[in-house]
């Protein structure tokens, strides 16, 4: 079989004057001057409750957005039913015609959409247009279309056969529907997590992070008018324990798509153990989870690359990203270069509301994650083993800004090496140069998360030295480069230990695990 040739979508540039930029523009004003009413969707209907909650821009609180309907166990339950019931006619629509719709919104996005998607990315999720763009338009795209071209792989696979005999594999969708529990900081993995699952034939209840409940809508719109049959992605904003009380007690459950925090996703897996004696069938269970993202520098590494990689991949988009670089080696003899570079950059860093295109740095995500990371960069402010070389300032009155901080720590197990804070907070430990080895058994040993990882290294002994000992330290792993910003059909995306299964987003892999296959041995 052979579906359209999949291509990653340029990202566009926002420049002054650009056709973009003034189309960016006019989605912004038009999203502001507007009330938002965002409904849940549940068998193809717009529902609406009582209940309803404000959005705001995380960089500008005081401004709402509008308001989404925030539902409850009745509209699980709805949901569910409205998936359970339109299954027999999306799993047995041909295949070609799923892959219809799912590259129709890819389309969808790249033009006519294009704009409102980044709009709302910016608004509710504090990205600037750059981050938004390669987030919410491109990688979002990219998704849609390698996904398809993934299934096409997968339904094309077949087994020999023998004289008077036809074997063949079907891939059957689960038998039950799929929950989609989807993170804040990227609407494409929002998007990708109930379509992956769809595009196999699955149907699907969607709960979106509640701060990213602008974008999602907008990405159902897509959907919606791609031609998405009712019923096939339900997409609920209720609580966790609401969804997980209704939800894995269900036994048509058949699956989680989950991306999220490390302690959430294995109460969830506690959960599901507990009710296994309620499923048809054992659930699949993937995820992506936690980090705690190093970059390693050798004292051969071009050190202005290295300064460059560390600061693109702790702060852009506040080091929101999961894969974001937030623990740092770098031998004592390119220190003072690395540090100046650095210093002379965060410096240079705007930081505001994202609807300034100058603005490098926005918000972080809400006030409890800026009260965390408030709360860790006072710690080090009165910790006199550690200093703080950039940064360490924070400030909520109009929005969650916390400046980009690097803190330098003497115990290389300091808090801060450890633990996942997620924003933008650089912990660097500056290592013997003679202790390179060691540093790399520090680096396998000081985290739980083995999500992304980068080298920077000229000597390819070195570069062969950290591939080798840091095997397991990392899914993602980067040489000369910023551990950040995978490319769909590029560089899969995903971590094992406590970063999640790995089950790499945006490949065959993980497609395979949302169809259950069936070997058919026909005789004549
Ligand atoms: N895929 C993103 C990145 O590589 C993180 O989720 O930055």
């Amino acid at each position: 079989f052979k579906t359209p040739k999949p291509y990653n979508e340029p990202v566009l540039t926002y420049a002054p004057g650009t056709t973009e930029r003034n189309a960016l523009k006019a989605a912004l004003a038009d999203a502001r001057s507007k009330q938002l009413d965002i409904p849940m969707y549940i068998g193809g209907e717009k529902v609406y409750s009582d209940k309803k909650v404000a959005l705001r821009p995380p960089h500008d609180h005081q401004h709402i957005l509008g308001h989404f309907s925030q539902g409850n166990k009745d509209h699980i339950k709805q949901a569910i039913d409205a998936a359970l019931k339109a299954k027999a006619q999306w799993e047995n629509l041909a295949w070609e015609q799923r892959a219809a719709i799912f590259l129709k919104a890819a389309e969808l996005l790249a033009g006519p959409y294009r704009a409102k998607i980044n709009a709302a990315t910016m608004l509710g999720q504090s990205k600037n247009a750059y981050q938004a763009e390669i987030d919410s338009a491109c990688e979002l795209i990219d998704f849609l279309r390698f996904n398809v071209t993934y299934m096409t792989e997968i339904y094309s696979q077949q087994v020999d056969s023998a004289k008077g005999i036809w074997n063949r594999i079907e891939q059957r969708p689960l038998e039950g529907f799929v929950f989609a529990l989807t993170p804040f900081n990227f609407t494409a993995i929002a998007g990708n997590l109930p379509t992956s699952a769809a595009m196999m034939g699955n149907v699907v209840v969607w709960k979106p992070a509640n701060t990213q409940i602008y974008a999602a809508n907008v990405i159902m719109e897509v959907l919606r008018e791609a031609g998405l049959p009712a019923g096939v992605i339900n997409l609920v904003y209720v609580s966790g324990p609401d969804a997980g009380d209704v939800i894995f007690k269900h036994p048509d459950f058949a699956g989680i798509h989950f991306t999220g925090s490390t302690e959430v996703f294995q109460n969830i897996w506690k959960e599901i153990g507990n009710n296994i004696h309620l499923y048809k069938t054992y659930p699949r269970i993937v995820g992506e989870t936690g980090g705690k993202d190093f970059v390693v520098v050798h004292p051969s590494a071009d050190a202005k690359a290295a300064a460059v990689g560390l600061v693109r991949g702790a702060f852009e988009y506040q080091g929101q990203k999961c894969s974001a670089a937030s623990r740092a080696y770098v031998p004592k003899s390119l220190w003072p270069e690395i540090k100046e570079s650095m210093q002379k950059d965060i410096s240079s860093f705007k930081i505001g509301p994202t609807e300034d295109f100058e603005n490098f740095v926005n918000a972080v995500i809400d006030e409890k994650s800026f009260d965390k990371l408030a709360k860790y960069i006072d710690n080090a402010k009165n910790d006199p083993s550690v200093e703080i070389i950039a940064g360490g300032t924070y400030d909520k009155s109009k929005g969650y800004f916390i400046h980009p901080t690097v803190i330098v720590a003497k115990d290389p197990k300091y808090v801060t090496m450890c633990e996942e804070l997620f924003g933008p907070v650089l912990t660097i430990y500056v290592y013997e140069d003679a202790k390179f080895e060691e540093t790399l058994e520090l680096v396998d040993t000081t985290s739980i998360y083995a999500l992304t990882g980068a080298i920077f290294a000229q000597d390819r002994y070195a570069v062969e030295q950290a591939t080798t000992k840091l095997r397991n330290a990392a899914g993602n792993f980067y040489i000369n480069d910023k551990p950040t910003g995978a490319v769909v059909g590029q560089q899969p995306f995903g971590g094992a230990r406590g970063s999640g299964t790995n089950d790499k987003a945006g490949s065959m892999i993980n497609l395979l695990r949302w169809v259950s296959p069936r070997t058919i041995k026909e005789t004549f």
